[in-house]
């Protein structure tokens, strides 16, 4: 009888990973690099963003709406911008109330938004 070593096929596994890790690589959307990169041209502005709402609106994994990324805003602009503020300050599923910016105000809540949701202001 044949015996299989287990460590073999530890091996294979590990290719075979190695291999759709890599495929996964070059399927990222182009806005996911966008996102990691983007802040708002005013400094006082790109420091908030840097320290609070980056940490998620530039992951991927947390679920947020992504800086840049068009597509996965145009439902929420949809909603107005009362709304979009309203859920800022106070909080939406998994977004935190203020976004974990303590410090900032209504003027810089809805600049940070048209910044990431692409709309200039
Ligand atoms: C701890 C993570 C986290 C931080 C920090 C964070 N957000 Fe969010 N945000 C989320 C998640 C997750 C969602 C998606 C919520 C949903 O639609 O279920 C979201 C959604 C939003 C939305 C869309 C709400 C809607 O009605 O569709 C706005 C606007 C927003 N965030 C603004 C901000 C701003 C401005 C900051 C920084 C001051 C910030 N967020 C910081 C996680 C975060």
């Amino acid at each position: 009888m044949r015996v299989i070593n287990p460590c073999r096929i530890s091996l294979l596994l590990a290719f075979i990973g190695l291999l759709t890790a890599c495929g996964d690589e070059s399927k990222h959307p182009p806005e996911r690099a966008t996102a990691a990169s983007a802040m708002p041209t005013e400094s006082a502005l790109a420091q908030v963003y840097d320290t609070s709402c980056k940490l998620c609106h530039a992951n991927p994994a947390s679920g947020a709406p992504l800086t840049g990324d068009d597509l996965a805003w145009r439902p929420r602009i949809a909603q107005g911008a009362d709304t979009l503020l309203d859920h800022t300050i106070n909080g939406y599923n998994g977004m935190p109330p203020m976004g974990l910016c303590m410090q900032c105000s209504e003027e810089q809540f809805l600049a940070l938004i048209s910044f990431m949701s692409g709309q200039q202001q």
